[in-house]
């Protein structure tokens, strides 16, 4: 997978970037990829538009070969959600990428403690993320928390009504120590 969209200062295949409403299209198209085995919650396109300002691609080209989107939940927590990359460009980096982007932008928002629902738990091992299995926020957060719509919400709070959703994902936390994943210089993400 080598194209001009590839970015050679990086050695990555993709260049990662903040998504653009033209992108959606391709990131519904990564998402639909993991529904039926429900390795991703499935969203509806307005969800995608509404949530664009939350997602980075990783595009190849044209292409979109990779997204991941983070959601601030509270006060220094947020959500790694929507991570994924392409089947046939998996394995040479760009979660990778996606993901030390994602942590950064963590860092921006000034959030440092990172959730994740995920299968993957090797990949999100690699990158510092324990499973965990008790509360990660307090009874009155907890009570502020429940008046979100947002599915994803609902799962992290782990919901009678969403447990069949999650059933066999593990709950992950990442807390990042502030020092950054990429190197911006190029405008482009190097995992570390
Ligand atoms: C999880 C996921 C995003 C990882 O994407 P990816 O692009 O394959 O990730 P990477 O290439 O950075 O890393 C994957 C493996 O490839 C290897 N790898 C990384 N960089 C590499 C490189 N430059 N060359 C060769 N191999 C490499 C690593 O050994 C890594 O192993 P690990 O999984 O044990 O950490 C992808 O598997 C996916 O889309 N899964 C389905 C959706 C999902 O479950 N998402 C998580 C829920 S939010």
């Amino acid at each position: 997978m080598t194209s001009p969209g590839a970015d050679a200062g990086t050695g990555l295949p993709a260049e990662v970037r903040k998504a653009r409403v033209g992108d959606v299209a391709g990131i519904q198209r990564l998402v639909d990829t993991y529904v039926p085995d429900r390795r991703l919650l499935r969203k509806a396109p307005v969800t995608l538009y509404e949530d664009v300002q939350e997602f980075f691609v990783a595009v190849d080209g044209e292409r979109v070969v990779g997204c991941g989107a983070l959601h601030v939940l509270w006060k220094d927590l947020a959500e790694v959600r929507t991570l994924a990359v392409a089947p046939d460009a998996q394995g040479a980096g760009v979660g990778s990428g996606l993901l030390a982007r994602l942590m950064d932008h963590a860092l921006e928002l000034g959030v440092r403690r990172l959730f994740c629902l995920t299968f993957e738990t090797g990949f999100f091992a690699r990158h510092g993320f324990v499973p965990l299995d008790e509360a990660v926020v307090d009874p009155e957060v907890q009570s502020e928390l429940l008046r979100s719509t947002d599915e994803g919400v609902a799962e992290f709070l782990d919901l009678e009504r969403v447990k069949p959703n999650t059933l066999g994902n593990t709950r992950m936390l990442a807390v990042l120590d502030g020092s950054p994943h990429t190197s911006l210089e190029s405008g482009a993400a190097v995992h570390r």
